[in-house]
């Protein structure tokens, strides 16, 4: 990938990114590092935190990490203070840690919608609390970014605690946007359609098939790239965008508008056989 930004679009932010030990927050994470940004990464599992931190670390990067779990607010706000203590004061958060799989709601147990809710809902909560609490303390501005998805506008079947949590995010942002404006705190949300990932795409596409009928679903018939999510994440995270605030910006390929339009299956034929079939249909003069 050619890089398209400044090297120091995000020189002066230090960029706290949960799940940042792997998938699209790792990418975000080396992307964010390589354009200036001091970046701490937490998560549950140290070993990939590590890894993400000796990677930017190697790229010439700063980084650090912490391990927590979101869902525990307490074991949020030491992330915050270990990683503080390393990299000072962070002033940008990124909301992307997640959990999802596919299942009948019938079939959920208490438990089953609590693990996903309390990660996307009260996790978001927790690390977003805890970031405004030091930027307003400290009277500084900042950026916050949630991760949430296409379907955060419709629902989905077979995937109800993240949908539900997703629109609590958006949702979340949206009211905070307001309501920390005078802060100078801005917060938005990227809803990004199929980026392929193992966490997620084992959870939710799994096997060939599937993953063949998703693509077919993004009119250009391909999945995005995670550099394609990142650039976006880098621009919104950056002083570039200082009136973007309450938003949620799709990027998704056009696949939410495909699999909303009736006649969007026409763009899949080859296009002169599709013309030739419009043009018989057409009345003779
Ligand atoms: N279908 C139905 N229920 C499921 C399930 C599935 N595929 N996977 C887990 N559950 C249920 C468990 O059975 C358990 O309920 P129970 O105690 O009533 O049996 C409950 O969810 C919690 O599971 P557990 O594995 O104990 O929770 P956890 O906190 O360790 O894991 C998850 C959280 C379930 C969200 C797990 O998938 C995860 O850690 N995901 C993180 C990564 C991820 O999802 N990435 C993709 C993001 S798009």
């Amino acid at each position: 990938m050619k890089e398209s930004f400044r090297g120091d679009l995000l020189a002066g932010k230090t960029t706290l990114i949960t799940g940042g030990g792997s998938g699209l927050g790792k990418a975000m994470a080396l992307r964010m590092a390589s354009l200036g940004a001091k970046v701490a990464v937490v998560g549950r599992r140290s070993e990939p935190l590590q890894q993400t931190v000796d990677e930017i670390a190697a790229a010439g990067g700063t980084a650090a990490w912490s391990s927590a779990d979101v869902r525990d607010s307490a074991a949020v706000a030491a992330a915050f203070d270990a990683v503080e203590a390393k990299l000072g004061p962070v002033n940008q958060l990124v909301n992307n840690a997640a959990g999802n799989f596919l299942s009948a709601s019938e079939d959920l147990s208490d438990n089953a919608f609590d693990a996903v809710v309390k990660i996307v809902l009260y996790g978001t909560f927790n690390a977003t609390r805890e970031l405004g609490r030091r930027l307003i303390a400290r009277g500084a501005p900042g950026e916050v970014l949630s991760v949430v998805t296409t379907y955060v506008h419709t629902g989905s079947a077979f995937v109800l605690p993240s949908a539900t949590a997703k629109a609590g995010v958006a949702a979340m942002m949206r009211s905070l946007a307001v309501e920390w404006a005078a802060y100078g705190i801005r917060l938005n949300c990227v809803a990004p359609g199929p980026f392929p990932t193992e966490g997620a795409f084992s959870r939710l596409l799994p096997g060939s098939e599937i993953e063949k009928q998703a693509k077919r679903r993004v009119p250009s018939r391909r999945f995005g790239e995670h550099h394609e999510l990142t650039s976006l994440v880098a621009f919104l995270m950056s002083d570039a965008s200082p009136y973007q605030t309450g938003d949620i910006v799709t990027i998704d390929g056009a696949e939410g508008l495909f699999s909303g339009q009736q006649f969007a299956g026409f763009a899949h034929l080859d296009r002169a056989m599709a013309k030739e079939m419009m043009a018989a249909l057409k009345p003779k003069k």
